[in-house]
């Protein structure tokens, strides 16, 4: 609790087994001083020092049970978003406090990318064809976990990448399946990376995969050229849709000027999600406050195809981390459904949007650090290119 310019950490209460199932009982004391000297005291007496106070604060807890505590101790009920009144001025003030992050802050969330590096190759380097993509999820964890380290979210380790949030890891690897791997790393410091990458089973792009890839990796680096101080980041999603839509029109999958199927929503049934979102300490960071951290006051998030799923609508600040992960997926249902068919009559070209349909998923995904002056990739050391992705699934 914050009272006055008073810190003080209410610690659960020990319990005589828990010496016998948890070990030796935490040194409050320690951790008091390890966090600067704080006063630390028993979760047993929060009670009485809130007792009569109607001017706290608080946000709530992600649980339903530590909920019902925090409105039992402060005598209010305390939902999840939307925060009114000292909540909420509370939730603006670590909003504020953590969409920029100090040089200690980019320090853990470079160790973050570093370690998630060594996750992608070890990925990279088990890919063969016969195994389970929870083989390949495996060795991707594995350094991670040698390191200390959690992962920062649900590994999605797939060859239907298409399904965006997969996290079923039984199929088997074959040689003409793209592998999408969406790993990161979360240090023990708690700071996460968020980084996927797409390569091919068989070791080599196919002539249709390297299409797409291509296309998504121009996206990817015209989306990540924008990244500056100022600039606002739904216009750094436009960039990268209008990026794909170019793309797919060079490829004839859509027709017609590829601004305007970018702003129509006919390139959004291949790019559904938003380009990406705010990374720190969390990997979709602070959204567990709704879209108060991702949208600036004033801004609402909108209900259009192509941007009701964009979780950041802020201008950029230097210090801010934010992830860049533009892709293009073919969703049978998305792609199959006769209105969304009829809705877009000659804006696609379905016979052309078949030969690339097999591929599934392609999603690359950088971490980036707003610097002073444009981007900081902090996560550029994980190869994207095709020719050295493929160098490193050579490797014997
Ligand atoms: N790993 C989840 C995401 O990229 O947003
Ligand atoms: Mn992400
Ligand atoms: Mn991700």
């Amino acid at each position: 609790m914050f009272d006055a310019g008073e810190v003080t950490l209410y610690l659960p209460p020990e319990i005589p087994d828990d010496a016998l199932w948890s070990g030796p009982p935490v040194d409050a004391s320690a951790i008091g001083a390890a966090l600067g000297g704080v006063r630390v005291a028993s979760l047993d007496a929060l009670g009485d020092a809130l007792a009569g106070r109607r001017d706290i604060a608080t946000l709530p807890a992600p649980d339903a049970e530590t909920r019902s505590q925090q409105s039992t101790l402060l005598g209010r009920p305390i939902t999840s978003a939307p925060l009114a009144g000292p909540d909420g001025a509370l939730a603006d003030a670590v909003i504020q406090l953590r969409l920029r992050h100090d040089d200690a802050a980019v320090a853990e969330l470079r160790l973050a990318a570093e370690i998630t590096a060594l996750a992608h190759h070890a990925g990279m380097r088990a890919t063969m064809p016969g195994i389970r993509e929870s083989a390949v999820r495996a060795a991707m964890e594995a350094p991670l976990t040698e390191l200390g380290c959690a992962t920062a979210y649900g590994s999605i380790v797939t060859v239907h990448g298409e399904i965006l949030h997969n996290e079923s890891h039984h199929n088997l690897l074959e040689a003409d399946d793209l592998l999408l791997a969406d790993v990161g790393a979360e240090t023990p410091g708690g700071w996460a990376g968020d980084v996927t990458r797409t390569w091919p089973v068989s070791g080599t792009y196919s002539s249709a995969q390297a299409d797409v890839y291509d296309v998504v990796l121009t996206a990817q680096r015209h989306a990540i050229a924008a990244v500056r101080p100022g600039a606002r980041y739904r216009d750094i999603h436009m960039v990268a849709l209008r990026s794909l839509a170019a793309g797919l029109r060079d490829l004839g999958v859509l027709l017609g000027d590829p601004v305007e199927r970018a702003h129509d929503g006919t390139a959004a049934l291949l790019f559904p999600h938003g380009v990406g979102h705010l990374l720190g300490l969390d990997v979709h960071d602070m959204e567990d406050l709704g879209d108060r951290a991702g949208y600036a006051p004033g801004r609402d998030r909108s209900a259009e195809p192509g941007l009701k799923y964009l979780r950041l609508d802020r201008d950029l600040a230097a210090g801010m981390v934010v992830t860049i992960e533009p892709g293009i997926y073919f969703v049978p249902a998305l792609i199959d459904d006769p209105d969304v068919r009829r809705r877009t009559a000659g804006r696609v070209d379905w016979a052309r949007l078949d030969v690339y349909r097999r591929i599934r998923g392609i999603r690359i995904e950088d971490d980036v650090l707003v610097s002073a002056t444009g981007a900081d990739v902090l996560t550029a050391a994980i190869p994207k290119e095709r020719n050295k992705i493929e160098t490193v699934l050579a490797r014997p």
